[in-house]
């Protein structure tokens, strides 16, 4: 089967794609359920429907685009990741693995190929924290990570929930109205699903090898502090006399760091990425700081460590300041493994298309360590310039990016038979 990508149409879509941006190129910025995520799903839904595909989206905005495989009835197999965008972003993480897909689908097409099984593209709803403070919203629901009553429970920084923001994104025909109890998939609905991914680290380019086939995904968590102090005149309160809870969030974020670094593994990051200020005035001292913390390693107990050494931090921090802190835990993942099945259909086809690929291990979270909980799931990464990711710096080459749609489509295509 000869797979040949049309990378130019692959990249004017990219572009396209990025230009759906509340930042000025060449940063991306793209909330889940803004304007501009609401645009960008629009222009992919007409993308879908050229390519002839078959179009459902759930009640949390999950996108499926389906090839109708020759037996419709038996499971489908499965590629996709996410379009929404961290502020101050790039245009390829996520974007890679959903126009990519799309591609790959249409150079099967071009090849002649018929599947046994449907191939079906998915786009994840919010894989970025960014609004509601939790990755993976899409994913977590339909493998049933997150319930509905929980998913109804979140929140977005103006206070607005998220079955309101779904209402309004329904209005736009952005999803369907139904309801969140029907967005849980079972375990046995898809035969496979493969994410092609940018690596998002240095470590494919720095060996010149195009793909990384990724055998596990380090295990996630994330934390909110709500630091309640004293608020008052800057000039008229004394400094003996302060509770100022923004000083006492800048301790709590060193003990961050110093959690991470006391393990003393390379394998340890822990990272204070929000720091609201309340009331947010020059003059004024800061009654109230929010903190957004995220902590990962591949080994689970050592990050259940480092989240067991914040918490105790913020206690001691509480306790000499004399402020109040509330932590909430908003997720502790444990690591996924990839499946056997989707490694060996990778090197498979890396091999018999002549790409060199090496095993990996995925720092960074994706939709894919939910939908390993109810399929066999695998990824495959490319690399990206100085392995820079989540800024407007971000670049993964065209080579490479043909590379892997041409490794995607041969594995989906023996996936699919
Ligand atoms: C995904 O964007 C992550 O933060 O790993
Ligand atoms: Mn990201
Ligand atoms: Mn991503």
């Amino acid at each position: 089967m000869q797979i040949t990508v049309d990378l130019s149409r692959l990249l004017s879509e990219l572009e396209t794609l990025a230009s759906f941006s509340d930042a000025p190129a060449p940063a991306v910025t793209r909330v889940v359920f803004s304007p501009q995520d609401l645009a960008a799903r629009a222009y992919l839904r007409k993308l879908f429907s050229e390519a002839a595909l078959d179009l459902r989206t759930d009640a949390v905005g999950n996108t499926f685009a389906r090839w109708t495989g020759a037996d419709p009835s038996l499971a489908p197999v499965a590629t996709g990741s996410h379009t929404d965008a961290v502020p101050h972003a790039g245009q390829y993480d996520g974007t890679v693995g959903v126009l990519g897909g799309l591609e790959a689908i249409h150079a099967l097409q071009r090849s002649g190929f018929r599947p046994r099984r449907s191939i079906e593209l998915l786009v994840f709803t919010s894989e970025e924290p960014t609004r509601f403070g939790i990755g993976c919203l899409g994913s977590r629901m339909l493998s049933g990570t997150l319930s509905p009553e929980n998913a109804r429970l979140l929140k977005d920084g103006e206070g607005k929930s998220l079955e309101e923001i779904l209402r309004q994104a329904a209005l736009d025909g952005s999803l369907d109205v139904g309801s969140l109890e029907n967005v849980r998939l079972a375990k046995d609905y898809y035969h496979a699903f493969v994410e092609l991914h940018i690596e998002q680290g240095p470590l494919l380019e720095r060996k010149g090898i195009p793909v990384g086939i990724v055998t596990a995904i380090a295990a996630p968590a994330a934390l909110r502090v709500t630091i309640e102090g004293a608020g008052g005149h800057a000039g008229a309160v004394l400094m003996p006399g302060r509770h100022d809870a923004f000083l006492a969030a800048a301790e709590i974020a060193l003990a961050v760091e110093a959690a991470a670094k006391a393990t003393r593994s390379v394998d340890s990051v822990a990272t204070t990425g929000v720091c609201n200020v309340f009331p947010g005035g020059v003059n004024s001292i800061p009654s109230r700081a929010v903190l957004e913390i995220d902590v990962r390693d591949i080994d689970l107990a050592r990050r259940d460590g480092m989240l067991g050494a914040i918490r105790s931090a913020c206690e001691t921090v509480a306790a000499k300041r004399q402020v109040r802190v509330e932590v909430e835990l908003i997720n502790a993942d444990e690591p996924a493994q990839a499946s056997p099945l989707i490694t060996e259909a990778l090197t498979r086809s890396s091999r018999a298309l002549g790409i060199e690929s090496m095993p990996m291990v995925s720092r960074a979270y994706h939709d894919s360590l939910f939908m390993s909980r109810i399929a066999p799931t695998g990824m495959l990464f490319i690399p990206c310039r100085d392995g820079v990711s989540h800024r407007p710096d971000e670049y993964a080459a065209p080579e490479d990016i043909k590379r892997g749609v041409q490794v995607l489509a041969s594995a989906l295509a023996q996936l699919a038979q």
